[in-house]
């Protein structure tokens, strides 16, 4: 599959787990903290894997766009912290939702300004082999991927 491709469905999936958080009940609290735990699961590694492999590459491709990845990684560390902070909440805590909204808020920013601005240059400066390629590298990352917020790079950073 190739790595835009892969990347655009980890938003997916993402932006379901929102959608299903936003339409649990106030106190659904079992449900709405298994949906946090996954929406940390899936955006651990997606960072990680962006950080250790996208990101790089198409900084090498698209020279250009380097404000963008140095952005990028800035909401990255954001982000990330946001998670940490959630694993650790009580969803009966009166910040819980607030921060889920704010995180929710983040990352969908984070998505459009990937998927609408920088992945289509990144795209037409790589070409479909090097994209499959890389996208194969990303797969091959997942399963090592850390599942804790704070072992991705541009948290510490
Ligand atoms: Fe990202
Ligand atoms: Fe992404």
């Amino acid at each position: 599959m190739d790595a835009i491709v892969l990347l655009k469905d980890d938003h997916k999936t993402v932006e379901k787990l929102f959608k299903e958080f936003e339409q649990a009940g106030d106190s659904a609290y079992k449900t709405k903290r298994a949906i946090a735990d996954k929406v940390i699961e899936e955006l651990t590694v997606h960072t990680w894997i962006e950080e250790k492999i996208f990101y790089p590459a198409a900084r090498a491709a698209v020279p250009a766009t380097t404000d963008h990845v140095l952005e990028s990684v800035e909401e990255h560390h954001v982000v990330l912290w946001m998670l940490s902070e959630l694993a650790g909440l009580d969803p009966k805590d009166e910040r819980f939702d607030a921060k889920m909204t704010v995180l929710m808020e983040n990352v969908r920013h984070h998505v459009e300004e990937e998927e609408q601005e920088w992945f289509p240059q990144v795209r037409s400066a790589m070409g479909r082999n090097q994209l499959v390629e890389l996208g194969e590298e990303l797969t091959a990352a997942k399963p090592g991927a850390p599942r804790d917020p704070l072992k991705v790079p541009s948290a510490r950073e």
